[in-house]
């Protein structure tokens, strides 16, 4: 027997993605980490193979666990599947068929809390570069075609003192009424399914009963719902038409949240602004018609991508690894 072959009593932890240094030497201190040192990303064949062959693993967004790939990777003759954890390095989630996880005797964890300061931190970034013209500004200074200052060049919108609404008011939603709030002097209105009066008031916003009062009523829109079949399409033709002709909307959420059709439709009509994105439908391909607008910022999904985040994100996952094989109740289930 070589030595590769010695079996080991460390669970097999298998990696999708690279991660942070700090994280990747924490895993591999504590199990038998297969880490993905070509940071290619695994197709379905390669996650069913990983699922039935590894006692845990750690997904990213990229990772569609539809219930094809899970059921692919049952053990012969039964339904349960050998990885029995999904330590998933990312808050949202809606890449996993939950519910065949659970059927399937698999535990789901994510990472919520730690990507809520950046996250919120991007939200406001878009918020600015739209309202103040910074990605048109860019491109025509580096283009060579900036003639020098004058009063009336790229004149933007102010965004002190104005209206900020937010669709969802969980934690990303809370730090960006924060920022706004307490930076920027915005009146900040929320809507969300279960928000209610008191929390709102608690909160320092104002809450709307329907997405079309918040809609109606402010400058900039910023939607912080997660991806479920509830919220897919949440903005949509009917819901832009809404919103005032000066408006500007932000979504660092999930891309399904806005009908990017009706989003482009509503752009090239003048019915808003701007847009701030750093998510998309069909991410990572953007639409073409988004690419020509120059008035949509686009952010290639950074909204976490800071160097403090991504390493908590993996620690988060490590922990929760690291509580499930030791038989602690892990601490982010999310099934
Ligand atoms: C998440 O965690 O869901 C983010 O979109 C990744 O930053």
């Amino acid at each position: 027997m070589t030595v590769s072959e010695v079996p080991t009593t460390r669970p097999i932890i298998t990696v999708t993605r690279r991660l942070p240094p700090k994280v990747e030497a924490r895993l591999t201190t504590m199990f038998d980490a297969r880490l993905n040192s070509t940071d290619i990303p695994f197709d379905a064949a390669a996650l069913s193979q990983a699922l039935a062959s590894s006692d845990a693993m750690i997904t990213t967004l990229g990772d569609p666990l539809h219930a094809a790939t899970l059921h692919a990777a049952t053990l012969s003759g039964s339904s349960e599947v050998r990885t029995k954890l999904l330590a998933h390095f990312g808050v949202g989630y809606d890449n996993i068929d939950i519910a065949v996880a659970r059927e399937l005797g698999i535990t789901v964890t994510n990472t919520p809390g730690v990507l809520t300061d950046d996250t919120a931190d991007l939200a406001i970034l878009l918020l600015l570069a739209t309202a103040r013209r910074a990605g048109e500004g860019e491109r025509e200074l580096r283009a060579g075609n900036w003639s020098g200052w004058h009063p009336t060049h790229l004149l933007g919108t102010r965004v002190s003192g104005k209206t900020l609404g937010l669709v969802g008011f969980g934690r990303i939603g809370r730090a960006v009424a924060a920022r706004a709030r307490d930076g920027f002097g915005m009146r900040v209105l929320a809507w969300s399914r279960s928000l209610t009066d008191q929390q709102a008031t608690d909160a320092g916003v104002v809450r709307c009963a329907t997405i079309e009062a918040l809609l109606t009523a402010c400058d900039f829109v910023s939607v912080h719902v997660p991806s479920t079949h509830h919220t897919r399409h949440l903005i949509n033709a009917e819901r832009l038409a809404r919103m005032r002709p000066g408006a500007f909307l932000i979504n660092t959420a999930r891309g399904d949240v806005i009908d990017e059709i009706a989003l482009v439709a509503a752009l090239r009509a003048g019915a808003i602004a701007g847009v701030g994105l750093d998510v998309f439908e069909g991410e990572p391909a953007v639409r073409s018609e988004l690419l020509e607008l120059p008035n949509a910022v686009l952010l290639p999904h950074i909204g976490s991508a800071t160097d403090e985040t991504r390493t908590a994100m993996g620690m988060l996952a490590v922990d929760n690894l690291e509580a499930f094989f030791s038989g602690r109740v892990v601490p982010n289930p999310v099934a």
